[in-house]
């Protein structure tokens, strides 16, 4: 038995191959592009291991997916793959269109075709996953109530509408062909592999090598953080319980302003590596333009996934960013190695540094 994974040398599906491979003996097929955003270092220690099959290539190739499917008969596919970060949508959208969603729909013709294939149990049982975010629904104001399965999609940035046009996509395979499709909709992660072009990694990269720490706008914008490998569990949740063609809705229930994120950042900082002029790295944060279209406040209302699966997120942000850090502290080679070559033509683009 196999899983095939996409986008699985990525922040988050590297997190998820490991803890998957860390609890089943159940192989895994991880076919990833290697963008700007994979990096085969966060699966070094899957180095060895017969159970581990990495496949560079692009969703979006159908000839290679229904190559692999038929190779390997996987009982599901968990789609990670996409590109991941709204600034880089708002520079350059077209990369959002074919991955999110030019290759997602290659990829469900594929997975289409190999699934109509499938007899008996073999049919019954197989599943395809969809990870996406809590970004196709929008913005909320301070007042509303978080986002449940219900709420309508109001995608604001070009990542977001090229995810929510993947969902769509993913739900009429559902709806029109049958397809055992489940979709998990996500709040903001945070952990080890991410990438620091995201506010967490970036705060911690560039306070540890003294420059600013550029905050958009009045940094009270409100994100919902979870620890990453509590978005592996309830995807593993959803996998195995799921109801056909639904959704669900995973958070921390971990509401926090910007600004108080950065600050925890700076705390831990202080006490896990102080600078050695005494000053605290909160002197480093600096307000700089707001990023065009910035939703306000994103919350996850995740009480079906707790209902119906009996799904909760196991660490606090208190105990999940502690270990963040120290994850970033204890791993300067990987942050050396992601940050050279284009990161640097990213930020100073970016950050006009
Ligand atoms: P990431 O950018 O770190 O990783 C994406 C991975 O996909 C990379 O390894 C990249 O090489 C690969 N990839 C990109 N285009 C590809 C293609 N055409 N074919 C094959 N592989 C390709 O992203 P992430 O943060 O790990 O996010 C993973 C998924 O989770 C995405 O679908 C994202 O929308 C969703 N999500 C992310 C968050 C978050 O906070 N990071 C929250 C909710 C949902
Ligand atoms: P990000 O990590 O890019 O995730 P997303 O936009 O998908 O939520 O950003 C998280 C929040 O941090 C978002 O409100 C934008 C803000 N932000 C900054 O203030 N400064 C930065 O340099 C970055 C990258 C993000």
């Amino acid at each position: 038995m196999s899983i095939l994974v996409t986008g699985g040398a990525g922040f988050i599906g590297s997190n998820f191959v490991l803890d998957w491979l860390g609890q089943n003996k159940e192989a895994v097929i991880n076919l990833d592009a290697l963008t700007y955003a994979g990096n085969l270092q966060n699966l070094a220690s899957l180095r060895n291991s017969p159970l581990h099959h990495f496949v560079q290539g692009d969703i979006g190739d159908g000839a290679l997916v229904a190559a692999l499917l038929e190779k390997h008969r996987p009982r599901a596919v968990v789609n990670f793959a996409a590109e991941s970060h709204v600034d880089r949508s708002i520079v350059g959208p077209e990369a959002f269109i074919q991955t999110n969603i030019v290759g997602t729909f290659r990829l469900l013709e594929a997975v289409r075709a190999f699934w109509g294939g499938l007899t008996g149990s073999d049919r019954e049982t197989f599943r395809f996953l969809h990870v996406s975010t809590d970004e196709v629904y929008g913005s909320l104001s301070e007042s509303d109530p978080a986002f449940t399965e219900l709420h309508r999609y109001e995608p604001n940035s070009p990542y977001s509408a090229s995810k929510a046009a993947s969902d769509h996509l993913v739900r009429s395979y559902h709806h029109t062909y049958g397809l055992p499709t489940l979709t998990t909709n996500c709040s903001n992660n945070y952990g080890p592999h991410h990438f620091p072009e995201k506010l967490i990694p970036l705060v911690i990269h560039n306070a540890l090598s003294g420059k600013p720490l550029p905050i958009y706008g009045d940094g009270r914008n409100v994100r919902d953080w979870l620890y990453v490998t509590d978005h592996c569990s309830a995807i593993r949740a959803v996998l195995a319980g799921g109801r056909l063609g639904e959704t669900y809705n995973v958070g921390g229930w971990n509401e926090m302003t910007n600004l108080e994120v950065v600050h925890t950042l700076c705390d831990i900082l202080d006490e896990e590596q102080p600078k050695t002029d005494g000053t605290s790295y909160r002197a480093q944060i600096t307000f700089v333009k707001d990023r065009p279209g910035h939703d306000r406040r994103y919350a996850i209302d995740a009480t079906k996934i707790e209902r119906e699966l009996g799904w909760r997120p196991a660490e606090t942000f208190t105990t999940g960013i502690r270990k963040t850090v120290r994850w970033y502290l204890q791993n300067p080679e990987w942050v050396r190695q992601v940050t050279s070559g284009s990161y640097r033509e990213w930020t100073a683009q970016q950050y006009q540094s």
